[in-house]
């Protein structure tokens, strides 16, 4: 484990990640970056294509950063034999939830099931996707232990949460603190030494769990208080009170007040997903965990307090929504990022379709919409212009893109219904708050 360790502070570990994603493509730049070896792992053979030629397939990532890790001999690669040749095995893999809303661990357990020939001792095992609490000694451990590898000895095994923030310009992977935990303490010096290499502040974590718990509660933390904000936004609209003016009073408060903004309801992969992962593990223990529920309920019902407010607005201007032109503007879960992963416009979008609206959508991080699972909209992103805007019966704000001309929207939409609080200070009839 010594060794390891020495390799990894040394910088002379060679790095795997595997899953090349949100989260694993800005990793294993970062560990580039710093002058390690790195080889990027995925099953998605257009994306291993797209990494080796230095192209990016975020928007957020920029050509450069891709093309100067490729120079100093970043690889992506769909061979798994190569596992073998790496020290670090970093997990960046999707942890969804399956049809009944539980916990699906296939895309580690997969992973798990490939790689497995190739562990060997002298290597460090890190899971990064979120998780329920006990998923690190339940789920991966087993498979050290079939390999004849001893956890703490001959093999690190450590979990170590990713806090990653798409689009967020404030914080980089590398000033981002990272919670490390390790099955025992020589894993846990070794999960430090291989963090410390990209982040300025790792934070070591007590156990395992602790840290898996961590990452659920900052989660469940952000679900709550947007479900909170949510509700207080439908009482504030009913008394005719504008939420977002109450919002900014009550943040004036220097203590014991984190202001929250309410929206059309919560998506990407995290916030609508990873507090369930908590409510299936507290069942094990006999717990019901009701927080958790009710925010969900509260958020999930937003798209439909939205339309609702559509229908009542249209209905002001003698129209029904069914046979209504409507321009969606943003398809992405939030401003600036092309993630539509559980965004709640795609749930708008689909409910205008069945209530029998023309809909079209604009977003311009997302030119087209791909066939998706849960919808299967055939739909290209149109541009916004004065002709473009007056076509339609209504404009509704789902994502609230800087890109966007607002100016432009306000006086060339008829209608507008703006869930996001971009026209918060103008008090104008066409502009409704939804
Ligand atoms: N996206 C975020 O902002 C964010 C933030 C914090 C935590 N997380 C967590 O990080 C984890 C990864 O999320 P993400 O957003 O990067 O997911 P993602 O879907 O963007 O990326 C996952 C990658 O894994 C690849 N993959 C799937 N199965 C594979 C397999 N068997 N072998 C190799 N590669 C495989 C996919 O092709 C994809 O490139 C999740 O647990 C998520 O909850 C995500």
């Amino acid at each position: 484990m010594q060794k390891l360790i020495e390799k990894l502070s040394g910088k002379e570990a060679t790095i795997g990640i595997i899953g090349l994603g949100y989260v694993g493509l800005p990793l294993i730049l970062h560990f580039a970056e710093s002058g390690l070896k790195a080889i990027g792992f995925d099953i998605d053979q257009n994306k291993v294509d797209h990494i080796n030629k230095g192209e990016s397939y975020f928007h957020h990532i920029p050509i450069t950063t891709l093309k100067t890790a490729i120079y100093n001999g970043m690889s992506a690669t769909t061979d798994f034999a190569k596992i073998a040749d790496v020290d670090a095995i970093i997990l960046c893999l999707p942890t969804p939830l399956n049809q009944y809303g539980e916990p699906d661990l296939s895309y580690i357990i997969k992973t798990m099931d490939a790689i497995a020939p190739y562990l060997r001792a002298g290597q460090i095992l890190s899971l990064e996707s979120t998780t329920y609490p006990g998923t690190t000694e339940e789920k991966l451990l087993p498979y050290i232990q079939k390999s004849n590898l001893t956890a703490g000895e001959n093999f690190a095994l450590v979990y170590s949460p990713e806090r990653e923030d798409p689009g967020n310009k404030d914080y980089t992977v590398r000033s981002i603190p990272k919670i490390v935990s390790g099955y025992t303490p020589a894993c846990l010096e070794a999960g430090l030494a291989l963090y410390a290499n990209i982040i300025d502040t790792v934070v070591p974590a007590s156990d395992l769990r602790v840290a898996e718990m961590a990452k659920l509660l900052e989660n469940i933390h952000r679900s709550v208080n947007i479900g909170l904000v949510n509700e207080m936004k439908i009482i504030a609209d009913k008394m005719g009170i504008n939420i977002f003016d109450v919002i900014e009073a009550a943040a004036s408060k220097p203590f014991g007040f984190v202001p929250y903004y309410p929206g059309p309801g919560i998506g990407g992969h995290c916030i609508p997903v990873d507090p369930f992962y908590l409510t299936w593990k507290a069942k094990e223990f006999g717990v019901h965990t009701r927080f958790i529920e009710l925010a969900g309920e509260i958020n999930n019902h937003m798209p439909k307090w939205v339309i609702e407010k559509l229908m009542v607005a249209l209905n002001s201007h003698e129209k029904s929504i069914k046979g209504s032109k409507i321009l969606l503007l943003g398809l992405a879960y939030k401003k600036n990022v092309d993630d539509m992963r559980e965004s709640p416009c795609l749930v708008l979008l689909q409910s205008m379709l069945d209530l029998g609206a023309d809909v079209n959508y604009s977003d311009p991080y997302i030119p087209t919409v791909p066939k998706l699972r849960k919808y299967q909209l055939n739909k290209q992103s149109v541009e916004i212009t004065p002709d473009e805007l007056e076509k339609y019966d209504a404009v509704v704000i789902g994502t609230d893109h800087d890109a966007f001309d607002y100016a432009l929207i306000a006086n060339h939409a008829k209608l507008i219904i703006d869930t996001r609080g971009v026209f918060r200070s103008r008090n104008e009839d066409h502009i409704i708050a939804a």
